[in-house]
Parts: C-alpha cells; structure tokens; sequence
C-alpha cells in the first residue's frame, strides 16, 4: 500500500513494515507482562511484611502501618484484575501505589534527613525514625524496600496502560485474536505466583524459627540459663543495638527524650542486675502498669523481639557505660 496523501494513516495499516508489527508486540508483551510482576513485586511486598514483622517480631510503626493500607489491598487487587482482564486494573492499582510510594517517600526521609520531622505522626509506639534494616551502609531500610516496591508496581501499571492502548489500536481481529492468550493461560500465572511467595513465606518462617537462617551463629537461644557473659566486645555490639533501637526514645546519650525515660540517671541501669534488666526489656512495660512512671509504652524487647540475651546483655553493658559517663563528665 503507497499511501502517499495521507501521513497519518500509513502509519497505523502498514502491515508490511517488520519493525512496526515487532515493536507493537513488543508492547504487547511488556503490557501483559507488566501486570505479573506488578502482582509478583506486591505479594513479595505483603509477605515481606509479613515475615519482618511476624517472623522476626519488628514491630511496625505508624507509617509502616500506612504503607500496609496501601501495599496489601494492592496484592489482592491486581490478582482479581488480572483474572478479571480488567482494562481499568491500571486506576485501581496506581490509585494505592501512587499514595504508597508517598508514604515510604516521606518515611524514609524521615530516616535518613530531618526534612519532614515536624510532621512526622509517630507518637506512641515505635518511633518512625527506628532503622530494624539498615542494609548496604545504611541505604537500604525497609520503607526503602517498600519505596521501590512502589514504584515497580506504578511503573509496571503504567507500561501495561501503553500496552492495551497499543492492543486496542490494533486493527487486525485475525492476528489479535490468535495472540490473545486463553483464559486459563492468563489465570494460571497468578495463581502460580501467589503460591509460589506464599510457599517461600512459610519456608522461609519456619526455617527461621526452627532451623535459624538468620539467627546467626551463636546467639540462637532465647533467655537461656544462665545469662551469656559480656565478652570484650559487647559494649560494641550493644553500641549498634542500641543506636538503632533504643536512642530513638532513649537518646543517642540516654539522656532521654519526650517518648521515654532517661537512662544516665535510672536507679534500674545504675543498680540493677543483668537478669533483672534482662527480664524488664524483654518483658517490656505497658502504659497501664501499675509500675509505669511515665504513662507511656515501652515496647518488648524494645521493639526487636528478634534479639538474643546476648545482644541484650550487651546493649545493657552499654547502657551502664552511657549511665557512667554521664556520671563523671560534665551533666549535660
Ligand atoms: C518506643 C520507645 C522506647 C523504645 C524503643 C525503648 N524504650 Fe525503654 N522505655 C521507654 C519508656 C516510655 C520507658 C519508661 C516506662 C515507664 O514509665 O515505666 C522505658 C524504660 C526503660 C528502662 C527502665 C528505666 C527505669 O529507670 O525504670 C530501661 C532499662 C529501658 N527502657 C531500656 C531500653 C532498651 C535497652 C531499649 C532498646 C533495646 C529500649 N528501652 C527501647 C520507651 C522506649
């Protein structure tokens, strides 16, 4: 076909041309796909979660919560669009992912800056700013994690947007039709992939709790008898565990903060035992105990129900030595 008058259409039925057919079935096929790993990139997302906060006991803070009310619908959502063939997945699904990424946005900058912490929600619980993952030099946490989790998700909906703009352009029904995948073809997907998270899920759980990936190496036990005794390195170790959980309530000093007790000048930390400081932050204490003095929470273990007696021993010989330079150098 030589249709030289008219520009715009020789575009759109030139079937001849090789490089226009491949490259609208490249969009095909990159619109199609798009959806599995949007659904793939969201239930990894949901059971991530799941596992940080189940699996290893991280307690998740108010914007964690936040990002969950939009990343776990999205699972579900884009499993049903994809089943359903729905053209208007892309609205449902940039709908929660656009907000998400926001959020994870705004949580990360408020771990890593100090751009947004006027506005920061977290008031009670764990505090927002607390790193559990603080990966890669500190770069990857796990509002980080959620962020590109996102972003995949809003990307992949975009470009399957493209794709069906591409499909429906597409003025050959013959050739359409042939391509078009069967139903049980496009549904098959889906259910292989929810399984497929789900089943490393469980594996992955239950491989932690009974086997230990993870637990790494010699502080596998929980509140074993005796105590573990502070080797030379713990105050160290206890310096990491604390910075990362404890400072954020406690203050990078102990010197305390507006959502916990200061530390330097606890009868607890000055006087206490191993075992009885041991027993108190893992047991934790609620806001309606009768011991409280404060009338706020402090959380299990501090928030990391993943931490062993040992790591606690160790934050505990940290926290003494914070308590005893706060002692001997000038009071701040
Ligand atoms: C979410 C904030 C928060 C985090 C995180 C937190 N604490 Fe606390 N902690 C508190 C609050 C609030 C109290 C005071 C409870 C009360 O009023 O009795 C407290 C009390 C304590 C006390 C008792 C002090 C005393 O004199 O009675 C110790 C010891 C302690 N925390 C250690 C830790 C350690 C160790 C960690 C980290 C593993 C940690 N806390 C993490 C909020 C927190």
């Amino acid at each position: 076909m030589m249709a030289t008058d008219n520009s715009k259409t020789v575009k759109n039925d030139e079937p001849d041309d090789g490089s226009y057919t491949q490259s609208n079935s490249l969009y095909n096929v990159i619109g199609r796909n798009s959806h599995y790993v949007a659904l793939l990139t969201a239930w990894v997302a949901t059971c991530g979660s799941l596992f940080f906060s189940e699996i290893l006991g991280w307690a998740p803070c108010l914007l964690c919560w936040y990002q969950r009310i939009f990343m776990y619908p999205l699972s579900l959502v884009l499993a049903v669009g994809i089943l359903r063939r729905d053209k208007g997945l892309h609205k449902y699904a940039l709908a929660l992912s656009i907000p998400g990424a926001c959020i994870s946005l705004f949580h990360y900058l408020d771990q890593k800056t100090d751009l947004v912490k006027a506005l920061v929600p977290c008031t009670v619980g764990v505090p927002c700013s607390a790193d559990y993952l603080n990966a890669f030099g500190g770069v990857v946490t796990i509002p980080f994690l959620a962020l590109i989790a996102f972003l995949i998700i809003t990307f992949c909906m975009v470009a399957a947007r493209l794709g069906n703009d591409a499909d429906i352009e597409e003025d050959e029904p013959s050739i359409d039709a042939a391509k078009q995948p069967g139903r049980i073809a496009i549904a098959l997907p889906v259910f292989v992939i929810i399984a497929a998270v789900v089943l490393a899920y469980f594996i992955a759980g239950s491989s932690y709790r009974y086997g230990g990936i993870g637990s790494s190496g010699s502080t596998t036990t929980y509140s074993s008898n005796p105590l573990p005794t502070p080797d030379s390195t713990a105050a160290a170790r206890g310096k990491v565990l604390y910075e990362s959980t404890c400072a954020a309530c406690h203050g990078i000093k102990g010197e305390g903060t507006p959502s916990g007790l200061a530390l330097t000048t606890s009868q607890q930390v000055l006087t206490g035992t191993n075992e009885s400081l041991v027993k108190f932050v893992r047991m934790g204490r609620a806001a309606n105990d009768p011991h409280n003095v404060t009338g706020m929470a402090m959380p299990a273990n501090g928030g990391r129900s993943d931490s062993s007696d040992q790591d606690i021993v160790a934050v505990i010989v940290y926290m003494r030595q914070l308590a005893k330079n706060a002692g001997s150098g000038p009071s701040s």
